[in-house]
């Protein structure tokens, strides 16, 4: 069970300041990377920005400042993001740093020893905007890329990949790890993508300097996804012993517009640089505002800063993973958001908590009850434990596959049972007609908390701490494997006095 676990987010452009599709990967990322660590796993979780590139380079020419500088100041801002969604990565790469320039070359000049670069001229489209080259046949009717981005037409002397060398390889790897591509629609996606053949992929550009230049050929430097996509290796230090202990990455979280780079060309680049290939590609889908596509110009972008301001940050991490199947795309509401919250986190959850503990507080002395150690012997037996100990396994089993949504379904039913659980026992009324049953439904009733907020602390870590605080749960008793038979409340330990975690909004 205790093993490694490697998770990268994508590196972000630093081209514009964060918005909450960037907020979204890396919350997503971070819920599974907690999830793993609350399982006993080794984890290491990493992030950072993606700073080479025309796409950053001409927006620094548009703040009228260097590349260097521009990226120094847009770099803090995705830095801050990470404090601000709690998100509990290990290290923060940036590929402006020298650790990241030294792996990039090493990586080009496998490649090339390998005999998979060449030198020629590339003529075609490029965008901008998307970093990625374009075939005639991939534009639409008004010359747009796929994307919709606008392209421009390229032609310069290029260093070139042969990937259409790796077509058979690529397919044949597919087939053999059927869960390398996450989830499997996109996976059909790439497999007929690959089918439909390959052609050699430029890899350096000549007409702007903003990059690393190529190893023994500094007029080139390399196209920016070549190196970027090496970053998942050169944060750990090639050969190093982090490397050694969490190459290959267990996870690679990207959104669905960057599967093509990291499903195909990644792992095409790793066979030819002899390097292990990641074990999965989890590809996430994309959010609309208000039912509009996100864009700067429609000026419709959300500030996930602000959002997290007004409705409060495991409010928003919340929302983002409960909302949409894990890899479908999604439509952002603030009705919703609010809808969510109220009608889930405070009404199931928050009341459910509220009301255990005021009746405690009032009724048992503010102390988990003493019960027998008859009750506790039979105490998993009990049908609300045996459906928390199910979900406990199968949320397993769903982090599997990455079904992030089903593990906060379970976990929601789980607080419905427990809601109806009071209802149907009715403690008020126990209180004097079996003062003994009455202690026996309110510890169940602290237990079954205690397993609700274990497993929402990679969603929501703050809030669900302070559950946990409220239940006296000491701080060494909150991992996964607690949630196991030999742990439960401890009879008799002073709860704090109860408060609300999950406040409610207005519309
Ligand atoms: N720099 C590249 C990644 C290189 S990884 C070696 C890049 N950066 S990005 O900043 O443009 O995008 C980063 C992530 O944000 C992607 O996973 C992308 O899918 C995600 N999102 C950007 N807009 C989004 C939405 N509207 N909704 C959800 N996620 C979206 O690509």
């Amino acid at each position: 069970m205790h093993e490694k676990f490697y998770i990268t987010t994508p590196i972000y452009y630093v081209n514009d300041v964060p918005h909450i599709g960037h907020a979204y990967t890396s919350i997503a990322s971070d819920v599974i990377a907690r999830f793993k660590s609350l399982e006993g796993n080794e984890v290491m979780f990493i992030t950072g920005t993606d700073e080479h590139g025309q796409k950053v380079e001409k927006s620094a020419a548009v703040k009228n400042m260097t590349p260097q500088k521009f990226t120094d100041l847009m770099s803090e801002s995705f830095r801050k993001l990470i404090t601000k969604a709690n998100i509990s990565s290990n290290d923060f790469i940036r590929t402006t740093e020298e650790r990241h320039k030294k792996f990039a070359s090493i990586f080009w000049q496998k490649l090339m020893e390998n005999g998979d670069l060449y030198l020629g001229k590339y003529s075609g489209w490029y965008a901008v905007r998307d970093e990625a080259f374009y075939s005639e046949a991939e534009l639409t009717p008004e010359g747009l890329a796929p994307t919709g981005a606008p392209v421009e037409w390229v032609e310069e002397p290029s260093y070139f990949f042969a990937l259409s060398k790796w077509q058979d390889k690529l397919l044949e790897f597919y087939e053999n790890n059927p869960g390398f591509i996450r989830p499997e629609s996109r996976r059909n996606e790439v497999i007929s993508f690959v089918k439909n053949g390959l052609m050699d992929l430029s890899v350096s550009r000549t007409s702007f300097k903003w990059g690393i230049p190529v190893p023994n050929d500094n007029e080139h430097i390399m196209y920016v996804w070549v190196e970027a996509l090496s970053v998942y290796i050169s944060v750990l230090g090639f050969s190093s012993d982090l490397y050694q202990k969490f190459w290959p990455a267990d996870v690679h979280v990207v959104g669905k517009d960057i599967v093509r780079f990291h499903a195909v060309y990644w792992p095409a680049f790793l066979m030819a640089a002899g390097i292990n290939l990641p074990k999965c590609i989890m590809a996430h889908g994309w959010w609309t505002n208000e039912g509009q596509k996100i864009s700067k110009s429609l000026g419709n972008v959300i500030d996930p800063f602000q959002l997290i301001d007004e409705f409060g940050l495991d409010q928003v991490r919340y929302f983002l993973m409960r909302e949409v199947t894990f890899g479908n795309d999604g439509n952002f509401s603030k009705e919703n958001l609010i809808n969510r919250t109220n009608s889930e986190l405070a009404n199931k959850i928050g009341n459910l908590l509220q009301r255990t503990l005021s009746f405690i507080s009032k009724n048992c002395e503010a102390k988990i009850p003493a019960v027998s150690k008859e009750f506790l012997d039979n105490f998993h037996e009990i049908p609300i434990l045996r459906m928390a100990n199910r979900i406990v396994v199968a949320n397993s089993e769903h982090m599997k596959r990455f079904e992030l949504n089903n593990i906060l379904d379970n976990i929601i039913s789980l607080a419905e049972e427990a809601n109806s659980y009071i209802d149907h026992e009715g403690p008020w009324q126990l209180k004097t007609t079996n003062p003994q049953r009455m202690l026996e439904v309110m510890y169940t009733l602290t237990d079954v908390l205690r397993y609700i907020a274990i497993m929402l602390l990679p969603f929501v870590p703050s809030s669900a701490e302070k559950m946990l605080d409220q239940l006296a749960v000491s701080k060494d008793h909150r991992k996964f494997e607690h949630l196991q038979k030999n742990f439960a409340a401890t009879p008799g330990m002073q709860i704090l006095e109860p408060y609300p975690v999950f406040p409610k909004f207005v519309l």
